[in-house]
């Protein structure tokens, strides 16, 4: 299905490239000409540059700065410590999960890599030879690096800057119904467990954070311009801190070397800088290093999981219970809805017809960097989406059924939609056997599983993981979803101008998703101008609508359908126009897809570059001229998309090493506005998750040092190591958004991680192995292999 008002163009006239063309994407051709503009591209006059003096350690007291050696320096301007933010009470700000976090650190630092102090200089070279001469005593505190230790007794007390926090712990949340669970167990022949870690991992884009924060003594007008998923948000929560007029601030982005949910936080960073612009008066820039990217921005997951699940003998699943334990690092700053301590988590009954289910979520400081970001996830659905996933490979291999027929078994089946789910999340639409059907069709499923029995017969190792995801994505209603009360819609403003060419301002931020080429063909779609016709604007909070930003998937489930809709109020007084143009009823007019046109007589047309010219030189007397107008659109629902992965890996029983030999991955966003760029989503997110399940994890010692700070420590796949991909659709349309799309950004990072996990420990489980914890390195294989005495002795020679 596509939209019923679908424009295939007039016959006789050139098609209308909108929903399902793969258009190449028109930002492309300043990006591969190296024209795009990027944060560090912008220079004004009269520029300052920032930089940041941060904690070598992870948990001190802090007994003395001295600044006086770094203010020598030639060319610093100015040393800002947190005493000085203190006395304009700027010392601390929220965080956009309602905690607090420091701007510069006053009493203590509490993570290794903590902003402390910044120096401002007149050039960035300058600044970064003050850093090495600020003078800061730390008296060392003893650094609690896991949330298990954060919440044992006698833990040393994180937050004691927070008034009545007497413990570590950050939030306690839960969902579902725990008798009806316990009941379920009761019920119970089988109950598989599994008790797994999704490890801390970091969205490194390639352009790191940072800002150019431009304060006018003058006239009182602040532009900040910034990596920002989320300029409308950043600005309001900018004005409530500040105590600046919300109208003199101005955030504006540029170009986005990539986000990911790192962008999405206020970061103190954004706030000294502003602060410095102020109070020197000339404009500040600050831009973040790699090391201090990964050190101190955004991180994701780091989710301790224990999950159970109960079954029948015969393979029926019956009930879940999952209960976690979050590394929140020393503040609470994952930017969930307000609502959702755990984020979505509780979406982990997946694909699954679970009559019962509960989640119990505890959060914990601990001295690491604060984050949680929506790492191409809607809120923590990776994390629920992996433990289910590993999960029903479990009780697959408990029961000695072939995993693909178990989850068969279990699929909600598409006649249930809309379906509720045990945790109480609607779920639009599915067909999760359909998807199922399509993966094994294209890997050769049954072919695969007879050559894996004839390998296993002669001692070789080789896997076949599949997980089939179902996600939540596209928040949300504004009723449930909220960021520090800000409810979460999203809007879209055309203005189609005389000559028939148009802009669409939005209220989300592309950073790379192909938003100008998408959010233009969801325009000629509805109205019939050619995307080439349709500028995208967005990104600069004077000139777009209020929206909440990019992440999570939601841009076309949300600033999408506002598109929609906007183009369609458009249409229906264009109907009027083309009435007066065509002298006759609009009731007797059709829409053809680019124009309107007499019913029955299609010679008599007026096409849409026609109707928006009188709309400015000959409108009817009764309608206001002008062609435009803006929509602001709440959600009634999440949108669901889903799909099934199959990965087929080859391991090496010798060495542990896996390699990856086939990804077949089918996704259903609903209807596809622009197939190739949803491929395109589909094959980095399929690469990410390899990464995080093959290599990625930002590792502590036990001082709480950070081990993961370079890209030699923290390691991403490059086009080495990362396999290619088999990707197909299906279709099955979101009922309730006006294009029928769902989203898809994060599908792949969300499905694949338990699909590359199974297939490890679908090579080695008859060995005895049933879990090994990500990132899977060949190191951890061998020991484990090693452990079930199943590593062969050296060849001779070798
Ligand atoms: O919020 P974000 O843009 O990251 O995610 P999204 O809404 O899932 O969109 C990612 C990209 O895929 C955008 O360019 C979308 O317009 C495009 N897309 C599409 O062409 N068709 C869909 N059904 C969903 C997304």
């Amino acid at each position: 299905m596509t939209s019923t008002t679908e424009a295939a163009g007039a016959p006789g006239l050139p098609e209308i490239r909108g929903l399902g063309h793969s258009l190449r994407r028109k930002e492309d051709d300043r990006f591969i000409r190296g024209k795009g503009t990027y944060l560090d591209d912008v220079v004004l006059p009269q520029m300052l540059h920032m930089a940041i003096v941060r904690s070598p350690v992870a948990h001190a007291r802090i007994t003395h700065i001295d600044t006086s050696a770094a203010l020598e320096v030639p060319g610093v301007v100015a040393v800002v410590t947190g005493e000085d933010l203190a006395a304009h009470d700027l010392a601390w700000m929220p965080t956009l999960s309602g905690d607090t976090q420091a701007v510069l650190a006053t009493d203590k630092v509490r993570f290794q890599g903590q902003e402390v102090a910044a120096v401002i200089a007149e050039d960035p070279f300058a600044a970064r030879d003050g850093l090495d001469l600020v003078d800061v005593d730390y008296e060392e505190l003893p650094a609690v690096t896991s949330p298990q230790q954060s919440l044992a007794a006698g833990a040393p007390l994180i937050r004691d800057d927070k008034e009545g926090q007497t413990d570590n712990l950050v939030y306690t949340w839960e969902a579902g119904d725990r008798d009806a669970t316990d009941a379920a167990f009761g019920r119970a022949e089988v109950v598989v467990s599994l008790d797994t870690f999704y490890p801390r991992s970091h969205p490194a884009p390639m352009e790191t954070c940072g800002c150019v924060a431009d304060v006018n003594p003058a006239t009182g007008q602040v532009t900040i311009y910034m990596t920002s998923q989320a300029p409308h948000a950043i600005r309001t929560v900018f004005a409530l801190v500040t105590g600046l007029p919300e109208h003199k601030i101005r955030i504006k982005t540029m170009d986005i070397g990539g986000g990911f949910g790192n962008k999405v936080p206020v970061y103190p960073g954004y706030v000294v800088a502003t602060a410095a612009s102020l109070l020197i008066g000339r404009p500040v820039k600050w831009v973040e290093d790699r090391s201090e990217n990964l050190i101190s921005t955004g991180f994701a997951r780091d989710y301790h999981m224990h999950g159970e699940l109960a079954l029948t003998r015969d393979g029926q699943m019956l009930g879940l219970r999952a209960s976690l334990l979050s590394d929140q690092g020393y503040a609470y700053a994952d930017a969930q809805p307000s609502k959702f301590r755990a984020g979505l988590f509780h979406i982990v009954t997946g694909s699954y017809d679970l009559a019962a289910a509960h989640v119990a979520a505890r959060g914990a400081y601990t001295n690491k960097a604060p984050g949680g970001v929506a790492y191409r996830c809607s809120f923590r659905v990776t994390e629920a989406s992996y433990l289910m996933e590993r999960l029903v490979e479990s009780a697959a291999l408990e029961l000695g059924t072939d995993p693909a027929e178990l989850r068969r078994k279990n699929f909600i089946r598409a006649e249930q939609f809309p379906y509720t789910s045990a945790t109480g999340f609607v779920y639009d639409s599915g067909d999760y056997h359909a998807a199922m059907d399509v993966a094994l069709r294209e890997v050769g499923y049954d072919e695969l599983r007879r050559e894996q029995a004839e390998k296993r017969a002669r001692g070789e190792l080789m896997g076949i993981g599949i997980a089939s995801f179902t996600e939540v994505v596209g928040a949300g209603n504004h009723k449930d979803f909220d960021i520090l009360g800000i409810k979460m819609f999203d809007s879209a403003e055309l203005r189609v101008h005389p000559t028939g060419k148009a802009i669409l301002k939005i209220g989300v931020q592309t950073q790379g998703q192909g938003h100008e080429t998408t959010f233009a063909q969801i325009v000629a779609s509805q109205l019939g101008i050619q995307p080439e016709d349709v500028l995208v604007q967005y990104g600069d909070t004077d000139n777009v609508p209020y929206g909440l930003g990019t992440y999570a998937s939601r841009s076309t489930p949300v600033a999408g359908a506002a598109t929609a809709v906007v183009s369609r109020k458009l249409r229906d007084k264009a109907r009027l126009i083309a009435g007066h143009l065509l002298e006759v009823s609009p009731d007797d007019l059709e829409w053809d897809g680019s124009g309107f046109h007499v019913r029955g007589e299609p010679g008599a047309r007026s096409g849409i570059a026609d109707i928006a010219f009188a709309a400015y030189t000959n409108p009817p007397d009764d309608v206001e001229p002008g062609l435009e107008g803006v929509t602001y659109y709440d959600p009634p629902n999440m949108t669901f998309p889903f799909g099934t992965y199959v990965v087929v890996v080859d391991l090496d029983r010798q060495t542990g090493e896996w390699k990856v030999r086939r990804v077949v991955a089918v996704d259903d966003c609903g209807v596809r506005i622009n197939p190739m760029i949803v491929e395109g989503q589909i094959h980095g997110g399929l690469c990410e998750g390899y990464g995080i399940a093959a290599m990625e994890q930002i590792a502590f010692d036990e001082n709480g040092t950070c081990l993961g700070s370079t890209f030699m420590d923290y390691l991403l796949p490059t086009s080495w190591e990362t396999p290619s991909f088999e990707t197909f659709a299906t279709v099955t349309p979101s009922p309730h958004h006006p294009l029928g799309a769902k989203g898809v950004g994060e599908s792949a990072t969300v499905g694949s991680p338990a699909a590359y996990v199974n297939a490890v420990i679908d090579a080695v489980a008859h060995l005895g192995i049933r879990n090994i914890d990500m990132p899977v390195t060949s190191s951890k294989v061998w020991e484990a292999l090693r452990g079930a005495g199943a590593v062969p002795p050296p060849r001779a020679g070798g």
